[in-house]
């Protein structure tokens, strides 16, 4: 069964709660987004191998600590996952950068592909799937299903919101894929959304509504 992090941290709790407010602006609900994915990005690379290497300091010689250098993907799912990638590169600047495109149809709430580019060699990578919102499941399950298509083994997903109905599901499809959440809401209403949430990240993000 997969591993599900969900994020206990006041400086979390707190940013999540500007971004629900529907009077925070396109600019703010933007940087936030950024912190937040850069913050969850922290703790979803807890299990990343290290290796002793020697090195000198100004005073002596000694054994420090370095990433092993496992090659990393980012992987958003447009249009909203794209809010997410800026933070995750702060930290993780050398990984690249994959895209799927998918919207939901609106009557049948099923994911709908129109993109997908992900780096040559995505199958050696240790991928993060990221998209702020898992509500039904569909989106993040679909691109996961993509990327072992693609050869992919090692994929985590990390969302800011997630509903039961959808990390239930996710876990169910894929249960190798750890998850990280930023909060894990109440319920979806009639037409899919996450309640409490946040409205719809897309438009919130690149002010489309
Ligand atoms: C939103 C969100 C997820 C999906 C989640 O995207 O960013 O991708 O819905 O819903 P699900 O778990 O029920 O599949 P949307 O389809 O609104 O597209 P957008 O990002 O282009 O606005
Ligand atoms: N997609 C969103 O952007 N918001 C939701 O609440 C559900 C799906």
């Amino acid at each position: 069964m997969s591993k599900v992090i969900i994020m206990d941290h006041p400086l979390i709790k707190h940013k999540i709660s500007i971004i629900r407010d529907k009077s925070t602006g396109t600019k703010e609900f933007r940087e936030i987004i950024t912190e937040i994915a850069m913050l969850e990005c922290f703790e979803s690379t807890r299990d990343l191998k290290l290796h002793e290497i020697e090195i000198e300091t100004p005073i002596t010689k000694t054994t420090v600590e370095r990433l092993e250098g496992k090659k990393l993907a980012i992987v958003p799912i447009l249009r909203a996952g794209l809010g997410m990638v800026a933070g995750m590169q702060t930290l993780i600047p050398s990984a690249k950068i994959g895209h799927i495109g998918m919207y939901r149809d609106p009557e049948t709430l099923n994911p709908v592909e129109y993109y997908c580019k992900l780096p040559a060699d995505i199958e050696e990578r240790d991928v993060f799937v990221v998209d702020p919102m898992l509500a039904t499941g569909g989106s993040a399950c679909d691109a996961i299903t993509q990327l072992k298509a693609h050869g992919c083994k090692n994929i985590r997903f990390m969302c800011i919101i997630a509903a039961p109905e959808g990390l239930e599901r996710l876990q169910k499809e894929h249960p190798d894929v750890d998850i990280t959440v930023g909060a894990l809401d109440d319920h979806l209403n009639d037409h899919g959304y996450i309640v409490p949430g946040l409205g719809d990240a897309g438009d919130r993000i690149f002010g489309t509504k």
